[in-house]
């Protein structure tokens, strides 16, 4: 990995929880990797009004907690934070935007930053129409003297018709290759995995098809609850927050062609692709093949839990999803007549993320088996990061018994090797000017265009079913009957890679 050239990271909504678990730590490590350029400072700009030294203070607290290096020696953290600088700011006030040109000019001076700044947006979304107009106001998002980026948190809209508002007004202030649309999922090493796994080996390539995939299955599970986000959350809700874009982003990587080389635009032509082929939803998908569930207050191993409907700042008769499934298809030659199913949801059992390629049986069963007997190709995003692959093999003894076993490869087992947080990866590679992570805004609007049916139906069927689950629970038992066929249901996964089934480890 190269370093940066010099330069500014401004990160507005500065005062918050992504910045001080995330954006700093992250920045702090591509410090101790040694990634940083001599020439750079970072700039917290917020409504709280924090002097230098507080905001230092609350940054240290989040590296100390947060970061791969949290065992730092003291020094190496404060050489870090000398560079850190904080504005207080009203985002809403377009003449409060001079103080933070002043202020970069004077940073620009002291570090040589060679006027190339990059604008990290991780405020309310409310302010991303506003803050990228004053930035204009004041000259900044021009590139003559510098390079000029902006990084753009999620929610990118709320629907499909605000997320085109959003880009038309993005795309007034700057170009197209100046604006850094993140999802953080692209930026973990096995999400990336995905495509080495399909496209590195020459075995796998020639299975990925319909005709020998039976179907797909994509999990995106937590334990944890809405926490403090209630109020973003309510008015979210798990489609919006996790399908729109992380699910769908993986459907992408496991269903695209080959790029015809890793270049940026390749990757994204291909996964576009992807997009423009979904199979629209019709009035009998919305109504039976997207299901909805919310938690309820439950005890799991003798701990209570609250349901959704009584956390912190959540309507008391909220009808927002915290669990969604749902069976659809690609309409193309690689992939039709194989469903995908996908599913996520919070307070569930386990905190794990993992796609399962269901193999086709084999057309024929000779031997006896115990229990299902497909092969499953499973590529786990997170935790016990790695891929196994169920297959039948003998029962010693007398006669042909099979049964499935496993084998399993772990990214522990690369334990030299450094794995980067994915906010790592992203705010370097924007510092490089490599966009290959980010979404282009025609991939943020395909993928809302393809939930908007599902949104719509909901707004006009309030009285569609929401079920109950109890928080600790796999989600409403009606997601279950999605997945068609004697022997097929959802896999159930536990921590470890290698295990399923309703008893483990969690
Ligand atoms: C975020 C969602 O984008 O992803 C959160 O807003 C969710 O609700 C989080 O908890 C999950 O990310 P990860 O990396 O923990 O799987």
């Amino acid at each position: 990995m190269k370093k940066a050239i010099n330069q500014a990271l401004v990160i507005f909504g500065a005062s918050g929880d992504l910045t001080y678990r995330k954006l700093i730590p992250a920045v702090f490590d591509l410090y101790m990797n040694n990634l940083l350029p001599d020439g750079y400072a970072v700039l917290g700009v917020s409504r709280t009004k924090f002097t230098d030294a507080e905001f230092r203070k609350k940054m240290k607290e989040g590296i100390k907690k947060f970061s791969n290096f949290n065992d730092a020696k003291a020094e190496h953290i404060n050489k870090f934070l000398s560079k850190i600088f904080y504005q207080p700011i009203d985002t809403q006030k377009a003449e409060d935007y001079a103080l933070v040109k002043n202020k970069l000019s004077e940073l620009n001076k002291k570090f040589d930053l060679q006027k190339n700044y990059i604008f990290y947006l991780s405020t309310p979304p409310q302010l991303y129409s506003l803050i990228p107009k004053y930035l204009y106001g004041q000259g900044l998002t021009l590139q003559q003297k510098g390079f000029r980026r902006i990084i753009i948190e999620k929610p990118f809209g709320h629907d499909l018709q605000s997320a085109k508002e959003l880009n038309k007004l993005l795309l007034g202030f700057f170009e197209e290759e100046q604006i850094y649309r993140i999802d953080h999922y692209l930026g973990k090493e096995t999400v990336q995995n995905l495509m080495v796994t399909r496209f590195a080996n020459g075995i796998y390539e020639p299975l990925w098809n319909r005709n020998y995939v039976d179907h797909v299955e994509i999990t995106t599970a937590e334990n944890l609850g809405v926490e403090e986000r209630g109020g973003y959350y309510d008015n979210a809700g798990a489609l919006r927050d996790m399908v729109q874009n992380h699910l769908l982003q993986i459907v992408s990587l496991i269903a695209m062609e080959p790029p015809i080389k890793i270049s940026g635009e390749d990757i994204r032509y291909e996964k576009m692709k992807v997009f423009r082929a979904l199979r629209p939803l019709t009035e009998n998908d919305l109504k039976n093949n997207v299901i909805r569930g919310q938690y309820t207050a439950s005890t799991v191993r003798g701990k209570q839990y609250a349901g959704y409907r009584q956390e912190p700042e959540v309507d008391k008769d909220s009808r927002t999803e915290t669990y969604v499934a749902m069976k659809f298809f690609i309409d193309n030659w690689r992939w039709e007549g194989v469903p995908f199913y996908i599913r996520t949801g919070k307070r569930l059992p386990t905190r794990v993320s993992e796609v399962v390629i269901h193999f086709k049986p084999s057309p024929f069963a000779l031997f006896q088996s115990e229990g299902r007997n497909d092969n499953q190709l499973i590529l786990r995003i997170q935790p016990d990061e790695g891929i196994l692959l169920k297959t039948g093999m003998k029962v010693p003894g007398n006669g042909y018994e099979v049964k499935s076993v496993n084998m399993d490869f772990h990214y522990s087992d690369l334990n030299d090797h450094y794995i980067p947080d994915a906010y790592e990866r992203l705010i370097l590679d924007c510092m490089q000017g490599d966009n290959t992570l980010y979404m282009p805004g025609e991939a943020v609007l395909a993928t809302w265009k393809f939930v908007q049916p599902i949104l719509d139906y909901w707004e006009q069927n309030p009285d569609a079913p929401l079920y109950g689950y109890p928080a600790g629970s796999w989600g409403p038992e009606v997601a279950d009957e999605l997945i068609e066929g004697k022997e097929n249901t959802w896999r159930y996964p536990c921590k470890n890679l290698a295990d399923d089934g309703v008893y483990c480890e969690l």
